[in-house]
């Protein structure tokens, strides 16, 4: 963990921010719903912050947009400190939830919308509706009005709407939130295309983490307030730095325990839920005895009938629920000390032998790079 985000930090330090948000707070009364939040963001980022329903994205976003001003802090967005800026003022488009087009416009119309409250020459505005209609691949539709279009087509109109000004900053609130799973799934994929085609830096808000994890370059997981871990979808769920986001992003198996060995490059963690010190290679910040938690996410997870060399990471149990998935199962394994530890198992895996069942004395094992020791 060490290694990857201290190099990961070092990038992120080096990289011009382009956008900065420095020591950010919002008070609504005595109720501090946005909590000191730092944060640097590149030019052409797709940025995600990802966090329960209430968590206080919103009220960032409407800080960025200028709807809420901040009780304190600062908003710089290319080297232009933007904090006092009426929202009109601001070079920064914000697409809602609720996408709403006017209805009585065609599409056409719809995108020329705001290039015509902005003045710009009919010459201009025919060409940029012209670009936008293009990149959104909606050049058949320019003439029809919005009731004439599926979910997914309006949703392009509204960013191709946002798109037109040309902002410097692109927010989007819950994006998708209107289309159903599948259709979202796939318009997630293609929002991404239209962003990285017109580069335009853009942040997100969701509490969708597959939709953050698709769409965003980098993730910032948000709680009560406070930014907790900011970094690339991968890092996030290969590394998560606290239990909030082991637990928040995916799922994930946590024991309780305490430090037993404390090495540079590995550290042995005594918890009472397994029968012997699991071996973790990589060093923490931390010292001996002090508690922490181990992570350890169901894919790494073996589940076995043989017993496992003595040397390993590995625990006795009895297979409890089994969900079966298609493509993988889930095995809760009952281990001797009452805590229960889930495994996914590919199907592929069962080719030699017939997959344990309900009540079978199994082992599960890990190896030292498998689980990721959480000291907060
Ligand atoms: N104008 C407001 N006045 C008072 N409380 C507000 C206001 N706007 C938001 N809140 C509160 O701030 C908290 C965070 O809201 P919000 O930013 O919308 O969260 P999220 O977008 O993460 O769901 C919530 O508890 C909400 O009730
Ligand atoms: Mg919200």
């Amino acid at each position: 963990m060490a290694e990857s985000s201290l190099h990961q930090a070092a990038k992120t330090a080096g990289a011009k921010s382009y956008l900065q948000i420095v020591d950010v707070v919002k008070k609504f009364g005595d109720n501090t719903v946005v909590d000191h939040i730092n944060l640097s963001i590149a030019k052409n980022d797709i940025f995600a912050l990802l966090g329960s329903s209430g968590c206080g994205k919103s009220t960032l976003l409407r800080m960025l947009a200028g709807m809420e001003t901040p009780t304190s802090g600062k908003i710089i967005l290319d080297g232009e400190d933007i904090t006092a800026l009426a929202p009109y003022e601001r070079p920064i488009n914000m697409m809602f939830q609720s996408y709403a087009l006017f209805p009585h416009m065609t599409v056409a119309q719809n995108i020329a919308f705001g290039l015509k409250q902005d003045r710009l020459s009919r010459s201009d505005i025919a060409e940029r509706v012209e670009r936008m209609l293009e990149l959104v691949q909606m050049k058949k539709y320019a003439h029809r009005k919005p009731y004439q279009l599926s979910g997914g087509q309006q949703q392009r109109v509204a960013l191709a709407r946002s798109l037109a000004k040309r902002p410097k900053l692109l927010l989007l609130d819950e994006p998708l939130g209107a289309l159903d799973k599948k259709l979202r799934q796939q318009t997630q994929l293609e929002l991404v295309n239209m962003i990285e085609q017109v580069g335009v830096t853009c942040i997100m808000v969701t509490h969708d983490q597959e939709e953050a994890m698709t769409m965003a370059g980098r993730i910032g997981i948000m709680s009560e307030g406070q930014l907790l871990q900011v970094a690339t979808p991968g890092e996030i769920y290969e590394h998560p730095n606290c239990r909030f986001t082991a637990e928040f992003i995916g799922e994930t198996n946590l024991f309780g325990g305490h430090v037993v060995e404390d090495e540079p490059d590995h550290v042995c963690i005594h918890s009472t839920e397994l029968p012997r010190p699991v071996r973790v290679g990589h060093g923490i910040t931390g010292t001996m005895g002090m508690p922490v938690w181990l992570s350890l996410r169901p894919e790494r997870v073996g589940v076995s009938r043989r017993q496992p060399v003595a040397s390993g990471n590995w625990a006795a149990g009895t297979v409890g629920d089994i969900a079966y998935l298609g493509g993988f199962s889930i095995f809760h394994v009952r281990l001797d000390s009452g805590k229960v530890v889930k495994a996914s198992v590919p199907a592929t895996h069962w080719r030699e032998e017939a997959a344990p069942t309900w009540n079978e004395p199994v082992f599960v094992s890990w190896t030292d790079n498998d689980a990721v020791v959480l000291t907060q």
